[in-house]
């Protein structure tokens, strides 16, 4: 193994790293723009130089694209490096609007933060700023603003190498180079596209659904896992930070919303990328909500419907759960622990793919649409095309589940979290919490088991369903 010193620390190396990656992995800091861990190295940016020491002196060298050597003698703050990191910020603001005060990645963007590290003057451009196209349509999702784009070509590699769609590419040469996206349509019809959102240095590349929504410092993220497919990918759900709130009434229900999911590097599950569907997920987690209990649609308060539950649970013969999938391990163990000796359970898709979706690739999306399949297939065997006909009590958890199904005379007990006109026709009907109102974890397809954090409070009518099992069976602190 080579080793090297870098700021006068000795470091080993990996053999063939080069100075960028062996700096990193011992937690040591060199600037980049250009250079991704996870793409190709094109050094173009020139802001990752540092010096190495010679019998000359010190000499200066991009260290994104350097191999490490035995001995080799790396500084990566001198007084030349520094120098060379100033004249290249001068020369890559050249033309760069000053548009910080409206700009989304602002608070983010490392252009910013290295200005005010290396450079920190005034542009000491004589001419004109050459101006480029501002707000591009680049996809349905996502807008190119060109006169913030440093030409890193982070975003074109991407689509190269990680999602394969060739979908971006550079046009013409120096300032007048322009990232535009293929004729052929290949980076619209991209499932991952939205990860150049991310990988994009500055605020070049923006996601239209998060255009102007909140300046990222009021925003808080919350470590969770998109229930998408069977990947689980985990992911940071972003909102409003409580001390932050907003309190106009209008306004208030942004206190309680999505604003923005991002990918949460996880090695042994997503690495640093997530598919289209996982940006979406305030749709998802957005939909309109069943707030409170009911008897046959009447509305009632959770005693009165806990009774009822209890009272058919206790006289049925032949009770049959269809478990949901969307459960979390936590919730899925507290029904077996307090209902499965009861019930004979079956596990059932909540979500089946929808139309236009991609269904299943090679690079993250599975083709089960639910995040716990696996957690739940470990404690309940899967759901039979048909429900027992002598089944006389049908306990019915999430959604996905054809009614049509349940043997006539038989009575049903539902746990949905979301308004739909099913919640009515029970005979027993629980609003239940959801994902960002408590915490868990599921168990994806090649069983990696991950966590998810509550962000929002569950409003008062609306159970945990872990709670609600325990009640159902009786037992103390079940919630009642
Ligand atoms: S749009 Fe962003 S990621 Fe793409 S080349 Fe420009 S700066 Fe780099
Ligand atoms: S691949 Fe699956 S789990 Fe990952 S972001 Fe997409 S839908 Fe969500
Ligand atoms: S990060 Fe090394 S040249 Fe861009």
């Amino acid at each position: 193994m080579p080793r090297l010193t870098i700021d006068g620390r000795e470091i080993e190396a990996q053999h063939g790293q080069t100075v960028m990656e062996a700096a990193t992995a011992n937690g040591i800091f060199i600037p980049y723009f250009c250079w991704h861990p996870k793409l190709s190295v094109p050094g173009n940016c020139r802001i990752c130089v540092v010096g190495v020491e010679d019998k000359g002196g010190e000499w200066v060298e991009i260290a994104c694209n350097m191999p490490v050597t035995e001995g080799m003698v790396v500084f990566t703050n001198s007084e030349k490096v520094r120098a060379r990191r100033k004249a290249t910020m001068q020369f890559i603001t050249l033309n760069h609007p000053v548009d910080c005060g409206i700009c989304d990645k602002a608070g983010e963007c490392t252009l910013q933060d290295y200005h005010y590290e290396y450079n920190g003057e005034r542009s000491v451009s004589v001419d004109a700023k050459v101006h480029a196209t501002k707000h591009y349509a680049l996809s349905n999702r996502i807008v190119l603003d060109n006169e913030r784009c440093i030409q890193c070509t982070r975003c074109v590699r991407f689509t190269r190498e990680i999602s394969k769609s060739n979908g971006l590419g550079m046009q013409n040469r120096a300032d007048h180079s322009l990232v535009r996206a293929a004729e052929d349509g290949s980076f619209a019809a991209d499932p991952y596209s939205d990860n150049v959102i991310d990988i994009c240095p500055v605020g070049a590349l923006l996601s239209r659904s998060f255009l102007h929504k909140a300046r990222v410092w009021y925003l808080k993220p919350t470590a969770s896992v998109c229930p998408g497919c069977a990947r689980g990918c985990a992911v940071n759900l972003w909102h409003r930070r409580p001390e932050w709130r907003l309190r106009s009434p209008e306004q208030r229900v942004h206190n309680e919303e999505i604003d923005r999911v991002t990918p949460l590097d996880n090695p042994a599950v997503n690495g640093p990328w997530i598919c289209n569907k996982g940006r979406d997920l305030a749709k998802v987690f957005g939909r309109a909500r069943a707030e409170g209990p009911m008897l046959k649609g009447r509305p009632t308060d959770l005693a009165g419907a806990l009774a009822q539950a209890r009272s058919l649970v206790a006289a049925a013969r032949k009770p049959v759960a269809v478990v949901s999938s969307w459960g979390s391990n936590e919730e899925l163990a507290a029904f077996k622990a307090a209902l499965g000796g009861r019930f004979a359970a079956f596990v059932k898709a909540d979500h089946e793919a929808e139309p236009g979706e991609v269904v299943e690739d090679a690079i993250l999306i599975r083709a089960d649409k639910n995040p716990n399949t696996a957690g739940a297939r470990a404690l309940f065997s899967d759901a039979p095309p048909a429900i027992p006909k002598d089944a006389d009590l049908v306990l019915v958890w999430g959604e996905g589940f054809d009614f049509g199904l349940v043997p006539a005379g038989a009575g049903i007990v539902y746990l949905n979290a979301w308004l739909q006109p099913e919640n009515g026709h029970a005979d027993v009907f629980f609003p239940v919490s959801i994902q960002t109102e408590r915490d868990g974890h599921y168990t994806n397809f090649a069983g990696v088991t991950s966590a998810f954090s509550k962000c929002f409070e569950k409003k008062a009518g609306v159970a945990d369903a872990q709670a609600l099992f325990a009640a159902l069976a009786g037992q103390p602190g079940g919630g009642e």
